[in-house]
């Protein structure tokens, strides 16, 4: 009998807890639609089948807009790469203020690119200067880049760690619309990844980086950083260039994009993001399977490849592929306007070529940043794999008849050797092997103490 009791009491619990989860309650709520709400859910429920819902990708590039990263975006966005509306293909360029030539920002603004705010500083951002930060890099991408103010948007915080709900708070106060720092991981290539949505019930996934918003923010828009899977479908990882196991070559690191577009085209249409750094190309091999993938994209005629402004357009008004070429917010009438508007600014200027000096200070600037954020990205899967073992201690302690809660696919998971594999990343852009991270563990266990 008191076995039976607390059977019940037990059960309660569980649906209790899902009761409580806030993408239920949303959707639950009447009251959450399209413009002004859109709930977190995990897969896109609209009233458009599967096979007219446009498979949007939005590529997202963070830091410095420097020459040489400049170069590698003018070649993969070429004016001559269209969407099936006849427009240029568009992405989001997240930019931190040191380093960056605003001629760039302003080139690739008056392309159609959106432009974005990742801080002035790039330093790790804190409730004492977020405000200030994200107040100056909108004015210095509208006065230096030459940008319109209220079409600068978007943020997102460096090595994306969020500062709970204050950001998105000042966020809006600052005119952004949409936050895209919270990081969202994927366990497996099936998994669905989240949709981005408003934060009308706060940030109902598990924090990784903390503290995340807990509170509501109406109609302000989280744009989830969620992970892709490495080109052996073993680790998950947030940025592009952040793989445990880098693809060693061209044919691997398309099949690695093309594996993880596919994740998301033959199954729930999801708005796809790739997250990255132009550092990734600084690998010939990398660059041109970036280069094929955009083109056998370009041939899908139920593919858009849009910037994360126009995605939130899209989700705001969700509009089947069959009407798409009239749909308002991705026509590109505006970018003449934008052309001429200020064409006195371009004219008085020359393109300078770079030096090899020059090239090799600012491949180093980047290499040092990136590898700040790879520390980071260490520290997190740490973290996450303590949570793990306790998660699994826990469930060989439990009684036989409680629910099992163990997570999938994670005996490959220890904190060891994800630490090392992980220390791997920092050697593998220099110096590049195809080696199996378990050979080439020793060796870079030592080296890596010396960076
Ligand atoms: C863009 O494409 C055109 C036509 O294919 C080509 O001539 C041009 O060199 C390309 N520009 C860049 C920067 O790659
Ligand atoms: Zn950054």
């Amino acid at each position: 009998m008191r076995t039976v009791a607390l059977l019940v009491v037990i059960c309660g619990a569980f649906i209790g807890v899902e009761l409580n989860n806030p993408c239920v309650q949303c959707q639950n709520d009447q009251t959450c639609r399209p413009p002004d709400c859109f709930c977190c859910r995990d897969e896109l429920h609209f009233p458009i089948p599967i096979e007219d819902t446009p498979q949007i990708v939005f590529f997202t590039f963070d830091d410095a807009l420097t020459d040489a990263a400049s170069k590698f975006y003018r070649k993969l966005f070429n004016e001559s790469r269209m969407n099936p509306n006849g427009c240029p293909i568009s992405m989001t360029l997240f930019i931190s203020h040191q380093d960056t030539i605003y001629r760039n920002v302003n080139d690739f603004y008056k392309r159609g690119m959106e432009i974005a705010s990742h801080s002035v500083t790039h330093s790790h951002m804190s409730t004492s200067n977020f405000m200030e930060e994200a107040k100056k890099q909108k004015s210095n991408l509208a006065k230096l880049g030459g940008v319109p103010e209220n079409e600068i948007v978007g943020w997102r915080s460096p090595f994306l760690e969020p500062i709970g709900d204050m950001q998105p708070e000042k966020l809006k106060e600052l005119g952004y619309v949409y936050d895209a720092t919270l990081t969202y991981s994927k366990r497996k290539l099936t998994d669905k990844a989240p949709t981005p949505f408003t934060l009308d019930f706060g940030w109902p996934y598990d924090c990784k980086v903390k503290p995340c918003p807990k509170r509501r923010h109406q109609g302000f828009w989280e744009v989830p950083v969620v992970s892709l899977m490495d080109y052996k479908h073993k680790y998950d990882c947030v940025y592009v260039d952040g793989c445990n196991n880098p693809p060693p070559n061209e044919p691997s690191a398309y099949q690695f994009l093309m594996d993880n577009f596919n994740s998301y085209y033959t199954t729930s249409r999801v708005p796809f993001g790739i997250n990255m750094h132009s550092s990734w190309f600084y690998i010939a091999d990398r660059l041109n399977a970036m280069d094929r993938f955009i083109n056998t994209l370009l041939k899908m005629n139920d593919v858009y490849i849009v910037s994360v402004d126009k995605t939130i357009k899209w989700l705001q008004n969700p509009t089947p592929l069959s009407e798409l070429h009239a749909f308002e917010p991705w026509k590109c009438d505006n970018l003449k306007a934008r052309q001429k508007a200020d064409q006195s600014r371009t004219n008085n200027r020359q393109s300078t070529d770079l030096s090899r000096a020059e090239m090799q200070q600012m491949y180093i600037q980047q290499r040092l940043r990136q590898i700040e954020e790879m520390r980071r990205e260490i520290e997190l899967k740490k973290q996450r794999e303590l949570q793990l073992l306790q998660q699994e201690s826990n469930f060989v302690n439990r009684a036989w008849w409680s629910p099992p809660r163990r997570p999938n696919n994670n005996i490959h998971r220890s904190p060891f050797t994800q630490e090392i594999s992980n220390a791997h990343v920092l050697e593998n852009t220099l110096e590049e092997t195809a080696a199996e991270p378990v050979k080439a563990e020793k060796l870079i266990a030592t080296k890596s103490t010396r960076i």
